[in-house]
């Protein structure tokens, strides 16, 4: 079985990809964060933005529910706060929409409205999962993009015998595969490097389509985002 090759997508990548990824985060701590959140409560709430429930939490902030198909997420990552900007408004087929981003005050603190996305479908963690394991981990060093690209199909084909080219599970594959490719198409377009290409960066749009999130970690032209 020839695997698709996605020469055009790959050197594309290997394009936006020279620069090595920002190295730790600076900035306020996730306290730092979490005070924020709770100082600019009120005045968000008259903004019309309820944080709900918080749905998960990382290195760099946290994503709460807002209950209207919408999440919002606080990150002290400036440069995921910059990228999701230079899309924001934008319709793309196979990222996150993005609907504002603001900082709080001058605290080097953002948040970003999303769209709210579905969790990844169970067949896409079963079959990529351990193929992402194979490769000794799944997040892509940007100068090695294209290459990882090609060995994860690889991976794909040797660990796991997909019960029929024409299974649910190997046409699920590879229409997530080919759908988050045209994703980092679409970031390419709008002057995105992005740095963390992984399985947890995935999820599904309500109309299936499988979409990237989380911006962080990313290199774009700087814009001036708004304060609140
Ligand atoms: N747009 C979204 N819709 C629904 N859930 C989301 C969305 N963005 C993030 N989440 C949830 O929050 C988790 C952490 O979000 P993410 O942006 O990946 O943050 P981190 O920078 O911590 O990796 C995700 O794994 C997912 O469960
Ligand atoms: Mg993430």
């Amino acid at each position: 079985m020839k695997l698709p090759r996605f020469k055009e997508l790959l050197e594309q990548t290997e394009a936006m990809t020279h620069t090595p990824p920002p190295g730790q985060m600076v900035g306020p701590t996730k306290a730092a964060v979490l005070k924020a959140v709770d100082t600019y409560k009120d005045k968000l709430r008259s903004m019309g933005i309820n944080l709900h429930s918080n749905l998960g939490s990382g290195a760099n902030g946290f994503v709460y529910d807002m209950s209207d198909g919408k999440v919002a997420k606080i990150t002290k990552d400036r440069t995921e706060a910059n990228a999701t900007y230079r899309i924001k408004g934008k319709r793309l087929k196979n990222v996150y929409e993005i609907y504002e981003v603001f900082e709080l005050g001058d605290l080097g603190i953002f948040l970003i409205i999303q769209e709210k996305l579905q969790p990844l479908n169970p067949i896409i963690e079963k079959y990529w999962t351990p193929a992402q394991t194979a490769l000794g981990g799944f997040r892509v060093n940007p100068s090695e993009a294209s290459r990882t690209f090609d060995k994860y199909w690889i991976a794909l084909e040797r660990h796991h015998s997909f019960p029929s080219m024409d299974s649910t599970e190997y046409l699920e594959s590879k229409r997530a595969f080919l759908e988050v490719g045209n994703g980092l198409k679409e970031l390419q377009k709008n002057e995105i490097k992005w740095h963390d290409w992984h399985i947890g960066n995935i999820m599904q749009k309500s109309s299936g389509a499988y979409s990237i999130i989380d911006l962080g970690v990313s290199q774009s032209p700087m814009v001036s985002i708004d304060k609140i």
